[in-house]
């Protein structure tokens, strides 16, 4: 619940500062590029081991911190107060020590699972859940939480059923051996997972994404194919979209902000065989702002932006106050990064808040 109330007028909104509980910030040259687009706005954010070699240790992961906060632009006021959380990928094989020891040392915040091949560098993911059964009873002893990619990844079910088809055959399964499992069903695209983690004790809860929240299937063949839409999992029909807002803006705190942001560059979306992922970093704040007046609901933004996210990972809530001005911004075409382009998410639309820096 709200702890206290954001100031509104109608041309300012201030709330406390919003962390991201999942995010893609890549690595080597990507990575000096667009992580600042997330700690401009973020206090903490969720880091995803999904690399393409996945972090699967405690020293990967330290380092891959270290590469984090070395590539914080010195020039942005953000860049001594943003706090990468790190993440380890699950493997069929992977030591439960290992993870215990990575979490009691504060270096792992929580593991990931990636149903093997479910999406961008996943083929080292869990092939089976029972695979990774002493780890989850490892997790579930020390109270570290469980990040899942919701999908079954069987060629013969329908892109559009993974989700739902995860839940019956896996998701519930997991939930039913592992009560008091922490779980975040991360970035959910349907109405069987809201329903699904509505019903769940307090134990399981689930990140939204900006653009679940905004475009449908439909969108993303609107007037021929738009490669910056697809994303995994996939949008779904209009009645989950409607249902994710319901829920995103309820005020439940089962639900918060992870943008699931996954830079690609041009080349790779716009191609034969176009990479999964939405580059939604640069404006993230502002289209959850959009999304949230539009459901009359901007009252409801702080606790799912700042405050639901850590109450379930047992985190302080952030100290400093955002301000978010009710000014058109105009987002891009493009973004230069590195020597090519990335299209970011809401491109050349015009959102109505603005993020504008930190109250005194
Ligand atoms: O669209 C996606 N992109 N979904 C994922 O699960 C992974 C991500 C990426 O890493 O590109
Ligand atoms: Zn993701």
């Amino acid at each position: 619940m709200s702890t206290h109330s954001p100031t509104q007028t109608p041309n300012r909104l201030v709330i406390r500062q919003p962390d991201d509980w999942h995010v893609h910030v890549r690595d080597g040259e990507m990575l000096n590029e667009v992580v600042n687009f997330t700690a401009r706005q973020f206090a903490r954010a969720i880091i995803m081991p999904n690399l393409a070699n996945p972090v699967t240790t405690a020293e990967a992961a330290e380092n891959y911190r270290t590469r984090i906060l070395g590539a914080l632009d010195t020039h942005m006021d953000t860049h001594l107060e943003f706090t990468p959380l790190m993440t380890c990928y699950l493997t069929d094989t992977i030591d439960p020590k290992e993870i215990e020891g990575g979490f009691t040392r504060g270096i792992f915040t929580a593991c990931k699972l990636y149903p093997a091949n479910a999406t961008t560098n996943s083929s080292h993911g869990v092939t089976d859940i029972q695979n990774i059964y002493s780890v989850l009873e490892t997790m579930q002893r020390i109270r570290m939480p469980l990040l899942v990619h919701g999908e079954v990844t069987d060629k013969h079910i329908d892109i559009f059923d993974r989700e739902a088809v995860f839940i019956d055959r896996i998701l519930s399964k997991i939930v039913a051996d592992f009560p008091g499992l922490k779980i975040v069903f991360e970035h959910i695209t349907t109405k069987d997972a809201v329903d699904f983690v509505q019903a769940g004790n307090a134990q399981i809860a689930a990140t939204i994404t900006p653009h679940h929240l905004v475009y449908n299937r439909s969108a993303i063949f609107e007037g021929g194919i738009r490669p910056h839409l697809y994303c995994l999992p996939i949008a779904k029909r209009e009645v989950h979209r409607l249902a994710l807002r319901a829920a995103a803006t309820s005020g439940s705190p089962k639900f918060f902000l992870g943008t699931d942001s996954a830079p690609h560059t041009v080349e790779n979306k716009q191609s034969g065989c176009g990479c999964a992922g939405v580059f939604n970093a640069p404006f993230a704040i502002e289209s959850y702002a959009k999304t949230f007046e539009e459901e009359d609901a901007l009252d409801k933004l702080e606790g799912f932006a700042s405050e639901y996210g850590p109450q379930f990972y047992g985190l302080p809530l952030n100290p400093r106050k955002i301000i978010l001005k009710r000014t058109e911004v105009e987002v891009p075409k493009t973004l230069k990064i590195m020597d090519t382009q990335i299209i970011p998410f809401h491109a050349e639309e015009t959102l109505p808040w603005r993020f504008a820096g930190f109250e005194d």
